[in-house]
């Protein structure tokens, strides 16, 4: 196995990674297509590949004197956007290599600190821990509708195998029952550590 410099020629195994890495964790819905290239702001971006296969990836976002996106902390930071690691190749010590080499990296810059949000997945967060991570503040995400767009919905029956729905006032409810029933999601947990 080696820790390399993202290349192009890696994105299809980029994607890969990142979306099996995700697939039994609270982040499985947010998959990319394309990976992300940060509008030219200063990266640290590395593959671990074994085989020519891509079984670890890392992106990490550096701020600038211009650009500064923590909320959380004053100063030059940097944002560690996604650390996965293929299945079938945890628990074997990539992901902590990954992040060793993304830290060798940043001595050469002016970064100050690391951030980055998680969900409430254990594994992941205890991984963090173990980086050095600190939780500094919790939040929610809510799923919904735009906002004063959401109205209550009343079901009527079933009618080709569809659900009849109706806003609470009558009205015929044109949206589909599964983005409707994106208002009554629990909240799901966020963390920023
Ligand atoms: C989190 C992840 C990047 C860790 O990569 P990894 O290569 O499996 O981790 P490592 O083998 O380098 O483990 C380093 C340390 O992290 C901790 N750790 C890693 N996996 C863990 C797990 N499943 N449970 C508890 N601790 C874990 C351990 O302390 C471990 O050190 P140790 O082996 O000395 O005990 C990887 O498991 C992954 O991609 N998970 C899915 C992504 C994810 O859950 N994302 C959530 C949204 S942020």
């Amino acid at each position: 196995m080696k820790i390399t410099k993202y290349e192009p020629q890696y994105e299809e195994g980029w994607l890969r990674c990142r979306v099996l890495a995700y697939l039994h964790t609270s982040m499985y819905e947010d998959v990319k297509t394309s990976k992300p290239m940060f509008d030219g702001r200063p990266t640290i971006e590395l593959l671990a590949i074994e085989d020519d296969m891509v079984v670890g990836i890392l992106d990490m976002v550096l701020d600038t004197e211009e650009i500064q996106t923590s909320f959380l902390a004053k100063g030059l930071g940097a944002f560690l956007s996604v650390i996965a690691v293929h299945p079938d190749y945890q628990g074997r010590g990539i992901g902590q290599q990954l992040y060793d080499k993304a830290l060798e990296e940043l001595k050469q810059t002016p970064i100050e600190f690391i951030e980055l949000y998680t969900r409430g997945d254990e594994s992941a967060n205890n991984f963090y821990r173990k980086l050095g991570f600190e939780l500094l503040l919790e939040t929610y995400d809510v799923f919904g509708v735009e906002h004063r767009l959401g109205k209550d919905v009343v079901i009527k029956g079933i009618q080709d195998k569809k659900l009849l729905v109706e806003t609470e006032d009558g009205q015929p409810c044109t949206h589909t029952l599964d983005r409707l029933g994106c208002r009554r999601q629990p909240k799901a947990e966020t963390r920023v550590l």
